[in-house]
């Protein structure tokens, strides 16, 4: 009886999800650590700076004020510098730190009123983590510490190898499934991670600075699998960096912080195009833009033309727009839009403008 129940509860919130999504809502979330933060969080929320609030009271703001609503099925990036409240932020998602005031939805569900049970249940089954240092376990192969999510969840032996091949399998490890840990690279290790965490078969990805131990190459090697999975997963993942060339390469969305306030959020190109700050500026400065602008922001009106000899689709970046018209020997191209129409023109001298950092940029 009990367990119809329990089947008919969970057929109720699979049927509630598939009809939402797995998206993640953060509502005016504040974490304050220290010995009393509901004794302080009013001065928080009166805005007081957190050097003041630390010196004055004893109390670290982490998080201030966080609103953010990662839609399901996206990869959303959270971008600052050391210390901005980045960890604090990811591990409220499945409540390893409890906040100080806000709220936490997460596929619709109050996550701050689960029990005990249930949050045991949701980290299980609703979130996986990838972590910087791999976190594997030592003395267990590739394909043990890849079984590890299902063992815990009880799942039938074969059922924990299979699906573990199969993602071991995607994630190009096929063949070192008997190597330990300290048998492989870093790149290789954090494979393992990655596909440790797709074995548990959550919706929800959390990913803690997963790529920056990783050499410079080998970590372009991560973001291309981890794109090239997405597109087949789609997942909704939060992804933590430091560096913004991986947060422009990764992200749907990119949220900033500083001092664990949200600064800016929106895609990549809306934060290359319109820092909100100086800070911002600065970040941006280095940018390749070819590689963030899509061609179909600086278009101009030609719709109804011809389709000229080039074309490309709406959403090709500036640079490989920028290579099709230089190798074609045209000067102008169109771009075309999902059912193949002409929907504006691109001359290269616009291409190039658009590619070239502002004058008056910091
Ligand atoms: N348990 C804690 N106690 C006190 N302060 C903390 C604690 N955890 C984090 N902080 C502080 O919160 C801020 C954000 O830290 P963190 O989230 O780890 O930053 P990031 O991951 O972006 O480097 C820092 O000022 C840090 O010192
Ligand atoms: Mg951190």
């Amino acid at each position: 009886m009990a367990d119809r129940l329990q089947h008919e509860q969970a057929q109720r919130e699979a049927q509630r999800q598939a009809a939402h999504g797995v998206g993640i809502e953060i509502r005016g979330l504040y974490k304050l650590f220290g010995p009393n933060p509901s004794l302080h969080i009013d001065k928080a929320r009166a805005g007081m700076s957190k050097t003041e609030l630390n010196e004055k009271h004893g109390h670290v703001i982490g998080l201030r004020d966080i609103n953010i609503t990662m839609p399901a099925g996206c990869v959303q990036v959270v971008m600052g510098l050391s210390g901005s409240g980045k960890s604090t932020l990811i591990r409220h998602i499945n409540r390893l730190i409890e906040p100080t005031a806000g709220q936490l939805l997460v596929g619709g569900t109050d996550v701050l009123a689960m029990n005990e049970a249930d949050l045991r249940a949701f980290r299980r089954h609703r979130t996986a983590m990838v972590f910087q240092k791999f976190a594997l376990l030592p003395h267990r192969n590739v394909l043990e510490n890849t079984v590890y999510g299902l063992e815990i969840q009880g799942l039938p032996r074969a059922r924990q190898v299979e699906a573990a091949m199969r993602w071991i399998e995607r994630v190009g490890l096929k063949g070192f499934e008997d190597r330990y840990p300290n048998q492989l690279s870093g790149g290789m290790q954090q494979r393992v991670g990655l596909a440790r965490a797709l074995t548990n078969d959550a919706p929800i990805l959390l990913m803690d600075e997963a790529f920056s131990a990783l050499d410079p190459l080998i970590r372009i090697d991560m973001q291309s699998v981890l794109l090239d999975l997405q597109k087949e997963i789609k997942k909704t993942i939060v992804f933590i960096t430091h560096d913004l060339d991986e947060a422009l390469r990764l992200g749907d969305r990119i949220a900033i912080l500083r001092d664990g306030e949200v600064i800016q959020q929106g895609t990549g190109q809306d934060i290359v195009l319109r820092p909100a700050d100086d800070y911002i500026t600065k970040f941006v400065k280095e940018v390749n833009r070819g590689r963030v602008i899509k061609v179909e922001t600086i278009m101009e009106a030609a719709a109804g033309a011809s389709p000229s000899r080039v074309t490309v689709l709406a959403g090709t970046l500036l640079e490989e727009a920028a290579r099709r018209l230089t190798e074609s020997g045209e000067q102008t191209l169109h771009v075309l839009d999902e059912s193949g129409k002409v929907c504006g023109r691109v001359d290269m001298q616009r291409m190039v403008a658009a590619m070239v950092t502002p004058a008056g940029g910091h």
